[in-house]
């Protein structure tokens, strides 16, 4: 396969941290599985060089919406798009806001932080001394009903259930995920929460949806697309089931270990033997002119769970019948200081210039 390198990302780069104010957080600042913050500097260029002037860009499988955030401009659309509410709001928040009466938000963060229940609530019950100390899922549900008898706007509760999931992931018990808590409870800071760093001048043209990639394609058009679905038979709603279960609140039965909901209507087709399928038509049906797909190699391993759910080959085939496709390639040992190098993961980001568009 034709593996260009790409020179201007070979660099060993600094990752341009924005300085942070105080009492803020900014949309980067959670843990999440497969995101992209430290791989921007590579799709930028990829960008850069391949798709010249950008007015539009759609990161149709957002996660976190650190890749949209970046090209996010006056000049630029974004468009961003997740199937998992918990991550709705915070591109909602992040992405869409063009006004919001930051005192009263900053108002209502102050109140929500000095609840302090000393009775046990759904949130508690489920999910105390296991993912949380005690006092922190009490905390937490507490904050999360508060919201929801509010007299607020729907841009205001989708801020305050944004700060309130970044500061429950900064107090879970967890590596990252909600598969599972360690057996240590050793995350004993208190909740916190913070306010949303907003960039609104940025975000006029902008939509953010929760829908299907595949329903939400045939109804868009950008010049970049930038596809990251996930890849492999691990369920994003499975990682995230309790961030998904608080921002929602609909407050279901959880069961087993891990306290799960049923989460039967979010399963993703990307996890499951229909991927190539499920890819296939995303690409037939998409409108633009750029498409750019990172997809992840950690290659066959025992655990067939890990294991790719497309091959690269058929990424490349599916996206011939498109346009002109060129694969980039960097290795992980761009993003160290020339220490030796175990691991030989690469990301690739696969990049199709449409020349059938529909
Ligand atoms: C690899 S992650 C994306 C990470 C993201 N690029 C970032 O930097 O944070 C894949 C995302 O796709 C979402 N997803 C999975 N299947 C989907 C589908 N069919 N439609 C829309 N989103 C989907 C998951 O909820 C998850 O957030």
């Amino acid at each position: 396969m034709n593996m260009p390198l790409l020179q201007e990302a070979q660099k060993i780069f600094i990752y341009p941290t924005e300085k942070k104010i105080h009492g803020n957080f900014q949309i980067q600042n959670r843990r999440f599985l497969g995101n992209k913050f430290k791989l921007l500097d590579f799709i930028g260029d990829i960008v850069k060089f391949k798709c010249g002037t950008v007015r539009s860009l759609c990161d149709i499988f957002a996660g976190t919406g650190v890749v949209g955030y970046r090209f996010n401009s006056r000049n630029v659309k974004i468009i961003s798009n997740d199937i998992l509410y918990s991550n709705y709001l915070p591109l909602r928040t992040f992405l869409k806001f063009q006004q919001i009466n930051l005192g009263r938000l900053q108002d209502s963060i102050r109140c929500l932080n000095s609840l302090n229940p000393q009775k046990d609530n759904y949130f508690s019950t489920h999910f105390g001394d296991r993912y949380f100390t005690l006092d922190n899922a009490r905390k937490i549900g507490a904050i999360r009903e508060a919201i929801e008898e509010m007299t607020i706007t729907m841009d205001e509760k989708a801020a305050l259930i944004t700060s309130l999931l970044y500061a429950t992931d900064k107090v879970a018990n967890t590596v990252g995920h909600y598969d599972a808590f360690r057996a240590d409870l050793d995350m004993v800071q208190p909740l916190h929460l913070l306010t949303p760093e907003i960039k609104l001048e940025c975000n006029l043209d902008n939509e953010v949806y929760q829908e299907d990639a595949n329903s939400l394609i045939r109804k868009i058009t950008c010049d970049v697309l930038y596809i990251d679905p996930p890849y492999n038979s691990r369920q994003y709603c499975d990682s995230y089931h309790l961030l998904e279960n608080l921002a929602t609140w609909d407050k279901p039965s959880v069961y087993g270990k891990a306290q799960k909901m049923d989460r039967s209507h979010l399963k993703s087709r990307y996890c499951m033997k229909s991927a190539p399928d499920a890819f296939e038509d995303l690409i037939q049906n998409a409108d633009c002119k750029h498409i750019l797909v990172s997809y992840n190699n950690t290659g066959e391993t025992k655990d067939v769970r890990s294991n790719a759910r497309i091959k690269d080959e058929e990424i490349v085939q599916i996206l011939k019948k498109k346009g002109k496709v060129q694969t980039f390639e960097r290795d992980y040992k761009a993003f160290t200081t020339g220490k030796s190098i175990t691991n030989s993961h690469t990301e690739r980001v696969f990049y199709c210039e449409v020349l059938k568009r529909i």
